[in-house]
């Protein structure tokens, strides 16, 4: 996963470097370093631990320069050393290489590398590219030539981005799979692997394609293609987001700022252009068979939409998380894949729209990240317009995928003849009236999820438990406990309680259920049939339910009761709920929130 940027102008670059490079932490948090060109040598300053840290540490600050790279890692290859922290330079120390990705065949290389005499510093994959580079510059005395000659051997995921004392005034970069992008801005240009490297100096990108290359200065840039060497005119994308909704903006974590701008994130999402929402049904209708993937939060997401599909389009669309997908084999010509990725740049789910594509199907993806390898890859791309999620923990931004499969089903339906205009103008309204009831329940329920959070916070093991289509709710609110708190918590569907896990109900085991509203009365009864045969076994349940008067009295150990809600939106609702209480369960453990540990934003490695 890692962050890679890179600034050149006539600013102060250590600090320019410190605020990109500071801004992708979100990718990988290890540990961070930077080289800076001092007039014709280069200065190497890393250490392990985040950004903040290492700045400090290292006092990268003081040195002040025109030009420089910097990184900060999320490990593959080697353990979090300093060693193993990027940059790393060529035996001359005339090259300093950051890298993002992985290369799958660097054993090979070092050894023949180590063979002609190269000494390497660390257990890393990426250390083989400096070291070529400086093999094929002693050899054509050419910059270009040279990581042409060095791409050529890599096999694997990269970006790449180089400075050498050869050319003191210039950042060279180049991308395979692994995302890359140039800031254009009037003082200084930069690189980065996305727009949070340079959010604070230019909207201007240059979004760089596989197999593409680019030189950087203070005056320009040029790309260039590394196979043919020739020079591609790249067309200037002007990014949307600005600096300020990147910020914390007095909330103590981006995940709890991200949960609170829910409503906003609905009301963007219920905004995104029907006909963009037409394309994707319309693909959806056209194919013999269709399937979703997503990865991790984002397969909960599109398991939801599974459910969601038959319900209300009567269509059967099943969700396979992108990493299994080729195993599988679904796909031919005549089919259409959906993906979901807040990033735009996970590898698991890429691979997947790219398996499809190469069987002849469709594609299309909601997806978050403007310019993102996903949303330039797919046939029909949906911008979820969900703004910058910071936090690694997704929140808002599935809520958001949530409500535009929930309005692609809708359409489906209407399409199908599943439902009629009279229940999709209904069903419409509630989604419609999201945004102020997640507004009044975070302002309602969030002390009282804090204090039960808090009080349970000791807890080790949690199963949530929900049938239909508060499964799926269930998966990804486990999720969300483990990831974010380090808690054992398992998403289970109520029926498989029965089927062996009842075993394990005990006083080391709590239980989360999500109740549907008592309108669903077969999804209702059969989900507090559920809860009967834990609290008959003494378990601990926590309810999550709507009002119903006191027809549940006593049934719950604890109990969380929310307002009277549409059908259509109460799953969803309970999701923000759950959200809250793994935030609360895990500032009350004195968790790393926005950065757990072990996990990254994009996820960019296989
Ligand atoms: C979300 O909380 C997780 N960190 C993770 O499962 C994430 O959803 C997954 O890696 C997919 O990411 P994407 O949406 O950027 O593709
Ligand atoms: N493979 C490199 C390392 O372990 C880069 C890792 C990444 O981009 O995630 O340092």
């Amino acid at each position: 996963m890692c962050g890679i940027t890179g600034a050149v102008g006539l600013k102060d670059i250590a600090n320019v470097l410190f605020e990109g490079i500071r801004n992708l932490e979100y990718r990988g948090y290890d540990s961070c370093g930077v080289a800076l060109m001092n007039r014709n040598s280069i200065i190497v300053k890393k250490n392990v631990g985040g950004v903040g840290d290492v700045y400090q540490k290292e006092n990268i600050l003081r040195h002040s320069t025109h030009l420089g790279i910097a990184h900060t890692r999320w490990a593959t290859h080697g353990q979090v050393t300093r060693n193993n922290t990027h940059p790393f330079l060529s035996c001359d120390k005339n090259f300093a290489v950051i890298h993002n990705g992985i290369i799958s065949n660097y054993q090979e290389l070092k050894v023949r590398l180590q063979k002609e005499g190269h000494r390497f510093q660390s257990e890393t994959d990426t250390e083989v590219i400096p070291h070529l580079l400086e093999k094929f510059y002693a050899k054509t005395g050419d910059l270009e030539a040279s990581l042409i000659q060095t791409v050529k051997l890599l096999e694997g995921t990269f970006a790449i981005a180089f400075i050498t004392s050869h050319q003191p005034d210039q950042i060279y970069c180049a991308k395979r799979e692994s995302p890359l992008l140039l800031g254009i801005g009037d003082e200084v240009k930069f690189i980065g692997s996305d727009f949070n490297a340079f959010i604070d100096h230019t909207k201007n990108a240059v979004i760089i394609d596989d197999d593409e290359y680019a030189i950087v200065s203070k005056d320009g840039y040029i790309v260039k293609n590394l196979l043919t060497r020739e020079e591609i005119n790249k067309p200037i994308t002007r990014m949307e987001w600005d600096s300020e909704t990147s910020k914390k903006g007095g909330y103590p974590h981006y995940m709890l700022k991200e949960i609170y701008e829910q409503p906003q994130t609905v009301v963007n999402a219920l905004e995104v252009e029907e006909k963009t929402v037409d394309r994707l049904v319309n693909m959806i209708h056209k194919s013999k068979s269709a399937h979703l993937v997503g990865v991790g939060t984002t397969y909960y997401v599109t398991l939801y939409g599974t459910y969601i599909f038959s319900a209300l389009a009567g269509r059967y669309i099943p969700a396979i998380s992108s990493d299994e997908f080729a195993s599988l084999s679904p796909v031919d010509k005549d089919s259409f894949v959906l993906a979901a990725s807040q990033s735009g740049e996970t590898y698991d789910t890429i691979s997947a729209i790219k398996y499809a594509q190469s069987r002849g199907a469709k594609t299309g993806a909601i997806v978050n990240v403007m310019g993102s390898t996903l949303s330039r890859l797919v046939d029909c791309p949906v911008l979820q317009g969900s703004g910058p999620e910071i936090c690694v923990i997704s929140t808002k931004a599935a809520l958001a995928q949530m409500i535009l499969l929930t309005r692609t089903a809708l359409k489906l339906g209407l399409k199908n003849k599943k439902i009629a205009r009279k229940t999709y103008d209904g069903f419409m309204k509630s989604l419609r009236s999201l945004p102020d009831i997640i507004e009044g329940i975070l302002n309602e329920r969030s002390g009282f999820i804090h204090r039960v959070a808090h009080n349970h916070r000791n807890v080790k093991n949690w199963l949530y438990l929900g049938r239909g289509v508060y499964y799926p709710i269930a998966l990804e609110s486990a999720l969300k406990m483990k990831e974010v708190a380090y808690v054992h918590a398992e998403g289970m569907p109520c029926g498989f309680l029965k089927h062996g896990t009842l075993a394990m109900i005990d006083s080391d085991i709590n239980s989360i259920v999500f109740i549907p509203p008592n309108s669903e009365k077969v999804l209702y009864e059969s989900t507090l049939a559920s809860v009967e045969e834990i609290r008959a076994r003494n378990g601990f349940v926590l309810g999550i339910h709507f009002d119903e008067g006191n027809r549940n009295q006593g049934l719950f150990s604890e109990e969380l009761i929310l307002p009277p809600v549409p059908p259509v939106i109460a799953p969803l609702i309970q999701m923000v709920i759950a959200q809250l209480f793994a935030y609360f369960t895990a500032t009350s453990l004195k968790r790393n929130v926005d950065k757990p540990r072990s996990l990254a934003k994009s996820v960019t490695v296989g």
